[in-house]
């Protein structure tokens, strides 16, 4: 912070920004007492703080003050003696003297220590003294990361001629995607109105409106069970664009997240790279991959497509992953019982079994299988995967899709770094299917994002014949193997839009009753038109370099998505119940 906004009528300058420079100057500071320390008999050390940082004042000992207290100190700023600068605190050369104290508030001792240590406290209470939480350095500094990241979004936005457009928050039930939050209306009793889980319909409906460039920063909300990457309330960067192809969309999005990562990093991310969502899983078995680490999925299915061994005959897939001795020496050496819990882990997500082999000496094996390998499959496998002496190799036949989802996820439990941990790796995942599996009731694909991406123009015709090699020009943007968003081109033409419910088994009818407020507009002229939205607390925390979107949001849920400190969510008393129209069931029985 620069000095012109540091100074108030109380302060001259903030606790953070004293350095050698300001030796001889008489300054006015404001803050709270970190810590008191007896020095000799007529003297005490006072640690002031503020949002900026610390500084060490020495004060005559009878001063009273006590840990937390808020106080103003003038005094003037001198050289620590030599042999005592502190080189951890960018105050460290200076210390404040000859200091006069006045205190603005007492406070009772604060329920945990405001510094580092309260990483280690229990995040209920953490959460239920917020308040305390965010003096902490951890805090300001994650929530002002957070500003930076907003303000630098929204500038490159503007720069490239994005309006901002606020949509309601109280919008009607939609039936796709997550579990809403619902709010009773009182006016109308048993009705109900939905908070929106994002923006989607406004801001396609802002495009058949010619708005052209839309951008929001949305707050969002889904009923979803919370996890370190999600939260009921959560922040998009939201946008959408007219007259655009899917180049358009991800060239301004990259520009709002490039400079979303400079303002923090200092660095501009090179230009975000593309794979497509197929490639994406032959190679790293997930449609969220960390470009950050090796050991990429190996094609073995022709290696082995006269095998006589039982569980790979026939299968439509066969993969493997080389866990690589050098990286990983502690898992490529994993005993028994470590290799049987990886296969129980294979089993849990959905392989029939997996295969594991060890490299001994000579290109020779040790694995439960190895008496029904071929010599010629033996070393073809060894070769495709590069394993030589002392890694493992980990191998699953099945049906594509789950030899890639499996190794994929194996691949993570071994490889994956903290998703903070550098370097940031972006990757736009582009194609992704237009369907997905068979919905067991019906028979008939499912959409794979929602039934409003548009099919790529090339497999248009494959509509009928192979669904589920059609794909979308639904994206994703990764960072770090999290998912930081998402968006598509969109259906605009009527026409393709029924073939696409057509494809899902939804007649004319069904999709004028569920989607007809959405579809009704889309008749007086729609744009072709597509957009994005990304997750701002995922970005946040990761270029904060934090682990879970809580520690970048200044009053989120817990994991149990209660908040501790409001103790919200609450009972509401039987009038307010009854003037909604509502009444309560028993509670189910435990
Ligand atoms: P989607 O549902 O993929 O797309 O959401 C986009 C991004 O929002 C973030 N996000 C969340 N962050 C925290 N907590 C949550 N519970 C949570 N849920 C989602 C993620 C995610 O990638 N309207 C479409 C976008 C579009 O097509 O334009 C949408 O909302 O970072
Ligand atoms: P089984 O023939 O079922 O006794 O399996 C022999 C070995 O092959 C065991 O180590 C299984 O874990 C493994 N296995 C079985 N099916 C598969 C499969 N589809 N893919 C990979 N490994 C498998």
């Amino acid at each position: 912070m620069t000095q012109r906004y540091a100074a108030t009528t109380l302060r001259t300058h903030t606790c953070g920004d004293l350095r050698s420079e300001h030796i001889g100057q008489t300054v006015s500071l404001c803050g709270w007492v970190a810590k008191r320390r007896e020095h000799g008999e007529k003297l005490a050390f006072v640690d002031l703080r503020d949002f900026s940082g610390v500084v060490q004042c020495v004060v005559d000992n009878d001063v009273d003050v006590r840990s937390e207290w808020v106080v103003r100190v003038t005094g003037v700023v001198r050289a620590r003696p030599a042999g005592t600068e502190n080189s951890t605190l960018a105050t460290g050369q200076v210390e404040v003297g000859e200091c006069r104290v006045e205190v603005l508030n007492i406070a009772e001792p604060p329920p945990f220590p405001i510094d580092a240590r309260a990483d280690e406290v229990d995040e209920g209470i953490r959460l239920r003294h917020r308040y305390l939480d965010i003096r902490r350095e951890r805090m300001q500094r994650n929530l002002r990361v957070r500003a930076r990241v907003n303000s630098s979004i929204r500038a490159a936005m503007e720069r490239q001629g994005f309006v901002e457009v606020e949509t309601p928050f109280l919008m009607p039930s939609t039936p796709e995607g997550a579990r809403e939050f619902l709010v009773p209306s009182r006016k109308e009793p048993g009705s109900f109105f939905a908070l929106p889980q994002s923006p989607q319909l406004w801001k396609q409906l802002l495009m058949v409106a010619g708005v052209d460039r839309y951008y929001q920063i949305a707050r969002c909300l889904r009923d979803e069970d919370l996890r370190a990457d999600r939260q009921y309330e959560f922040m998009q960067l939201d946008a959408e664009m007219s007259f655009v192809t899917q180049d358009d969309v991800l060239a301004a999005i990259s520009e709002a997240v490039m400079a979303a990562a400079e303002s923090v990093t200092g660095v501009r991310p090179p230009e975000i790279e593309r794979i497509t969502w197929r490639e994406a899983m032959e190679r790293f078995g997930v449609d969220k991959p960390d470009l950050r680490f090796g050991m990429e999925l190996v094609e073995l299915t022709d290696v082995f497509s006269a095998t006589e061994f039982k569980a790979f005959a026939g299968a439509a897939s066969i993969k493997a992953i080389r866990v690589d001795a050098a990286t990983y020496p502690e898992q490529a050496a994993y005993g028994r019982n470590k290799l049987d819990a990886l296969t129980d882990r294979a089993k849990k997500l959905g392989a029939k079994g997996l295969v594991w082999l060890k490299v001994v000496a000579d290109g020779q094996v040790e694995s439960p299988v190895a008496k029904f390998l071929s010599d010629l499959e033996r070393s073809e496998l060894l070769a495709r995967t590069h394993a030589t002496e002392g890694d493992l190799v980990l191998v699953v036949a099945d049906d594509w899709a789950t030899t890639c989802e499996v190794l994929g996820q194996l691949r993570n439990d071994i490889g994956r770094p903290p998703v903070h941990e550098g370097p940031y790796r972006y990757v736009w995942v582009v194609y992704f299917p237009l369907f997905v599996g068979a919905d067991p009731n019906t028979g008939r694909p499912r959409p794979g994002h929602h039934p409003f991406c548009h099919p790529h123009p090339d497999d248009i015709d494959k509509f009928e014949s192979d669904p589920l090699s059609v794909r979308a020009l639904a994206y994703d943007l990764v960072l770090n193997g999290w998912e930081l968003g998402s968006g598509s081109i969109r259906i605009h033409e009527p026409e393709l839009q029924r073939k696409v419910f057509n494809a899902l088994g939804i007649s004319d009818e069904e999709a004028d009753r569920r989607f007809g407020f959405f579809l009704q507009p889309f008749k007086y002229g729609a744009p072709p038109h597509g957009g994005f939205a990304f997750g701002i607390d995922r970005l946040t925390a990761i270029l904060a370099g934090e682990e879970n979107i809580r520690e970048v949001i200044a009053f989120p849920k817990t994991q149990s998505g209660a908040d501790p400190m409001t103790n919200a969510p609450t009972p509401v008393d039987a009038g307010q119940l009854a003037e909604l129209g509502l009444r309560l069931l028993p509670p189910p029985a435990q």
